[in-house]
């Protein structure tokens, strides 16, 4: 089998994690015969410096006729104050790549290290077992509206608005994505809303749970508030499964959880653009470690690669069709820690080559 895969490295420490990511997908490539067919180009603020633009019209074709892109991170203080026409799409590199290729579900997962338990805010025994997959809901809601500005009243008071607007079939494609995600899991579903107060959060708890006894019987449903889904993560994460949130909840859901793996340099994400389980053939899916640029320490060699590597874990199990090939790397990676590797953010002096080189050695062993 061949697979194309576009690397972009992004921002900051973006690109040192993604270099490290593509090494480990080769060794990983070669051990299962898998062909790849690499190309890499540049992403947000990079593609500005040099095109004027923070992704191409060329970039975005190239992702569409591949079978993974593999992103860093985007952004830094040097361009958030560029503002574009159009849409939430069009500040952001990302953000345009995500609506390009309409990748609206985001797996986030997040699970215990034994080797980073003390890292960790909690008692060990609270985080026993914790495994959560967060879903986020990723080209619509307020993070997406076109109904969104800064507007001046008559009485010359501003006025900053994003409307959270979310159609019945939006919420019911990525429904469907996350009870069949479930399947694969534990068969629980947590379903995220505020629909005690917002109208979008009521159509949001209507269409899971329409979903839910029509198709999904088998798989465990359960409605949560917002807040109080934040609370009681903190609380018992291990009785988590999986987390159904839109775009906004889901975005700082999936930060929230970074806490049990003791570092979110740690998190792994995947943006589908339908069914994990069609994803292998039918379409182009990202990517990218859940953390962000971090400029305070590009270019020192020292950022966390775990999160970029655990998403080639993804990339093996949805895009190459190759679970097996996927929890090799996982072990790879829990190896490494166990044996001491730790950049530092992790309480370690290693380097990223050096932590990443270690799960490479592990992957040819486990
Ligand atoms: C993320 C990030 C992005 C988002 C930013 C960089 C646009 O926070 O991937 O979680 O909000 O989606
Ligand atoms: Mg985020």
């Amino acid at each position: 089998m061949q697979l194309k895969v576009l690397a972009l490295g992004g921002d900051g420490i973006g690109p040192e994690v993604v270099d490290a990511g593509l090494k480990v997908l080769e060794c990983a490539a070669k051990s299962i015969d898998l062909v790849l067919d690499i190309s890499e180009d540049l992403l947000h603020g990079a593609a500005w410096e040099r095109y004027g633009t923070f992704i191409r019209d060329k970039t975005l074709e190239k992702a569409r006729a591949s079978n993974a892109v593999l992103v860093g991170a985007v952004g830094g203080p040097k361009w958030e104050h560029i503002v574009r026409d159009g849409g939430p799409e069009e500040q952001d590199g990302l953000m345009k790549l995500r609506h390009h290729l309409k990748t609206f579900a985001c797996l986030r997962h997040a699970r215990v290290h034994r080797a980073l338990l003390d890292r960790t805010a909690f008692k060990p025994a609270i985080l026993e077992g914790a495994d959560i997959m967060v879903m986020r809901e990723l080209c619509g809601g307020a993070m997406f509206t076109t109904t969104r500005g800064i507007t001046t009243d008559s009485d010359g008071i501003r006025r900053g608005f994003d409307l959270n607007e979310y159609r019945e079939s939006e919420i019911a494609r990525f429904a469907r994505v996350g009870f069949e995600v479930a399947r694969r899991r534990r068969s629980r579903l947590l379903s995220v809303d505020k629909s005690n107060v917002f109208m979008a959060g009521k159509l949001w708890r209507e269409i899971v749970s329409d979903l839910g006894r029509e198709e999904f019987a088998d798989v465990e449903l359960t409605h949560f508030f917002a807040d109080n889904a934040a609370y009681q993560l903190s609380r018992r994460p291990a009785d988590f499964d999986v987390i159904l949130a839109d775009n906004l909840f889901g975005d700082i859901l999936s930060d929230q959880v970074g806490a049990i793996a003791g570092s979110l340099g740690m998190l792994p994400s995947a943006c589908l653009a339908g069914s994990p389980a069609k994803q292998i053939s039918e379409c182009p899916a990202i990517y990218e470690p859940v953390h962000g640029s971090a400029p305070d320490i590009a270019g020192q060699g020292i950022a966390n690669p775990i999160g970029t590597i655990l998403s080639v874990g993804m990339l093996l199990e949805y895009s190459a069709g190759q679970p097996d090939c996927a929890r090799r790397v996982d072990r790879a990676v829990d190896a490494a820690l166990t044996a001491g590797f730790a950049t530092p953010d992790l309480g370690g002096d290693h380097t990223t080559s050096q932590l990443t080189d270690a799960v490479i050695q592990y992957f040819r062993k486990v």
